[in-house]
């Protein structure tokens, strides 16, 4: 599979939305909702795809905007490191009581995993957490809703928790 949203891609034409609009599965959400939820926000959506009642899309910026309650977040894949900085920024205001973020499991190398996750995480009084999903999961898309069957990305997801 060639990379449409690799970082040097991205820095040369903007991120391409028709890559980054993955939608989680129901399963998926659900069984996150129950373990981590009730989700009063989901941070990064559209009309199409927004999983909360109360959600903020590309046009109002979920990233300055300030994120209250129980926050769900599938960020588009672009711009992991500025999710994953903006939920600490949520998080130290104390206006979210708890984020949780679906984030590629393979990005692990990368500087800003080192700066924002690896040091913080399962630590005890840590308030972060990384949850390893097993499997490859199948996301929906715009126009096909319930996943394809095949339509995988290459590679595994985690969800990084705020306030375990
Ligand atoms: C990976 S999809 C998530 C879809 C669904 N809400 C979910 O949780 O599975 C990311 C969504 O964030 C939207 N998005 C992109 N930039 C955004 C921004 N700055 N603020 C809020 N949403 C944004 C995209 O249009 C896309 O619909």
């Amino acid at each position: 599979m060639r990379a449409r949203n690799h970082p040097a891609q991205v820095a040369r034409r903007g991120p391409l939305d028709e890559v980054d609009d993955r939608w989680t599965p129901h399963d998926l959400f659900e069984d996150a909702d129950r373990r981590f939820g009730p989700f009063d926000l989901d941070a990064a959506a559209s009309h199409q795809n927004a999983l909360c009642a109360r959600y903020f899309t590309r046009e109002d910026d979920g990233l300055t905007q300030p994120w209250h309650g129980t926050v769900w977040c599938n960020p588009p894949y672009s711009a992991c490191a500025n999710w994953v900085e903006k939920a600490w920024t949520e998080w130290a205001s104390g206006r979210a009581r708890r984020i949780v973020m679906l984030l590629p499991a393979n990005r692990t190398d990368l500087s800003w995993w080192h700066r924002w996750i690896e040091p913080h995480r399962d630590a005890a009084e840590a308030p972060l957490r990384v949850v390893f999903l097993p499997g490859r999961i199948r996301f929906g898309r715009p126009g096909q809703p319930t996943p394809a069957k095949g339509d995988r990305p290459p590679f595994g997801l985690c969800l990084i928790v705020w306030g375990v």
